[in-house]
């Protein structure tokens, strides 16, 4: 039992630093990291996801399955911006001591021991590849958008996943399963732009293409300037009679609708995979996730009031609602502008999560808990292109027939389970390891880790029962994999002092 929860000693995880594909220049500076947080936080889940969230979700029936938070969105943003700031904070203590490429996985190893680690690891997979899933297909959804302002119509069996047609309550699309092309009796229905655009992003990344912190500079500016127009137009054509009522559902809609536009929150906690980078990684990680976070928490409240303030928020409950409220308001060209302006950043999610996913494969197989196999790096590129490609079809083909609000639901469950371990994980830190040192410390650590780790679970239990039954289950494979190979395989335990 006491093998289960080996640690990896700490000092040993700097020492692999060494042992990194390649060596990795320490170039970053805290406003580097600032925009780093923002280029991977910026997409899918402020384009997309919060439009379910301000509408809530209706089962193909036509009953309700998820309550609205209406135009109390604003409040589900704050309550996010709290919680995520909380673990944030817990993120940053525990990347100051452990600057190592990895992220929850990684610290998780040196605190909770091995099986947690594996558990981090594993979970790691619905934050970053099942999230891309649901960035993929959202980005599908603006890249349609953007096609109709142009006058082409793409037939909507290539662009509707299997999934969505089926959950969908809108007769229109919930019909499209008898409608489609058929073959064999099954219908054809798949988004064949998100499958593509997966297929790109993979392509680029075993080039060896990767997001300079230039290249993702001038992405968040471009984020930052739709986001911009969008508030400056809708600015315009607010009206109070959309504010009424505030909190449709109340609290319970705040709360619902929370637990899906977390997703909008998720990548702050991936720029400390940029530790290896970072310049004084002491000082500047935390100053780069708190102040990603801070800035973020407050574009979304002012997106969320606009939004919900243009239209009423019952229209909402599309796949592309902020070029849908520009619609209804009547500014085409804005429109199609910002529609443009989210296939870019989403493109740039993308980039930086199917980048981060073969790297954790690659950390776990280099500590032995995955096969060899999965450490391979092409001699040209130094790209790990077995998990690259490995990561680029397991996401395409999901992709392509998935749908939109169900992966968003798997990732934030994924995602906000690490973050409370993560919380758990400093102050266990703080009892077995106490005199090492810690160059960021969470003020008052015995108050804020334990409130973090309580509103993460908070939030996660805004999420169906569904997703809980999903996540227990993909856990549960998960634990049966580390039974069968990484208990077996791990070089901790087997002596090793170096991974690689
Ligand atoms: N926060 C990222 C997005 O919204 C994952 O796309």
């Amino acid at each position: 039992m006491r093998q289960l929860f080996q640690r990896k000693p700490i000092a040993e995880l700097l020492v692999s630093e060494l042992d990194t594909p390649h060596s990795l220049k320490r170039v970053l500076g805290a406003g580097d990291l600032i925009m780093l947080a923002i280029g991977a936080v910026i997409g899918a889940g402020i384009f997309g996801a919060i439009g379910t969230a301000a509408a809530g979700q209706y089962d193909a029936a036509g009953n309700m399955v998820r309550a609205g938070a209406g135009p109390a969105l604003v409040l589900s943003f704050v309550l996010l911006g709290v919680c995520c700031a909380l673990a944030g904070l817990c993120y940053a203590e525990l990347a100051s001591m452990i600057p190592q490429a990895g992220s929850a996985y990684a610290y998780s190893y040196a605190t909770l021991g091995e099986v947690v680690a594996w558990i981090i690891g594993w979970d790691l997979i619905l934050e970053y590849a099942v999230g891309n899933v649901a960035v993929a297909i959202s980005w599908g959804d603006y890249f349609n958008t953007l096609m109709r302002n142009f006058g082409v119509h793409l037939p909507v069996w290539i662009t509707t996943g299997y999934r969505t047609a089926l959950l969908s309550p809108d007769p229109a699309v919930h019909g499209l399963l008898q409608t489609a092309p058929h073959v064999a009796g099954v219908p054809i229905l798949i988004n064949l732009p998100a499958f593509l655009i997966v297929g790109l992003i993979t392509w680029l990344l075993l080039l060896g293409v990767r997001e300079s912190a230039r290249t993702n500079n001038i992405l968040v500016i471009i984020k930052l300037l739709v986001l911009a127009l969008f508030i400056v137009a809708g600015f315009s054509h607010l009206n109070s009679v959309n504010y009424t009522p505030f909190a449709p559902n109340g609290w319970r809609g705040i709360h619902q609708g929370a637990a899906i536009v977390f997703f909008a929150y998720i990548g702050f906690d991936a720029i400390s995979t940029a530790a290896e980078e970072t310049r004084n990684p002491q000082r500047n990680l935390p100053i780069g996730i708190l102040g990603g976070l801070a800035i973020c928490t407050l574009i979304y409240v002012i997106v969320g009031a606009v939004l919900t303030g243009m239209v009423k928020y019952t229209e909402l409950g599309v796949a592309d609602p902020l070029a849908k409220a520009l619609e209804v308001a009547g500014f085409r060209t804005v429109g199609w502008i910002v529609a443009l302006g989210a296939i870019v950043s989403m493109s740039a999610v993308l980039l930086v999560f199917q980048y981060g996913q073969p790297r954790i494969f690659f950390a776990m197989a280099r500590d032995g808990l995955l096969p060899p196999w999965a450490a391979r790096i092409s001699a040209r590129r130094r790209v790990p292109y077995i998990t690259t490609i490995v990561t680029g079809v397991f996401v395409a083909v999901w992709a392509l027939i998935g749908d939109a609000n169900e992966t968003y639901n798997l990732t934030n469950i994924g995602t906000l389970f690490a973050f409370a371990l993560v919380s758990a994980g400093v102050l266990v830190l703080r009892r077995t390891d106490p005199d090492r040192p810690r160059p960021f410390r969470v003020p008052w650590a015995i108050v804020v880790a334990p409130v973090s780790a309580a509103l993460c679970i908070y939030v996660m239990l805004g999420l169906p029962l569904e997703t809980w039954i999903r996540f227990a289950a993909w856990l549960v494979i998960g634990l049966a994999l580390y039974v069968g190979y990484g208990f077996k395989h791990s070089r901790i335990r087997a002596g090793a002092n170096r991974g690689g």
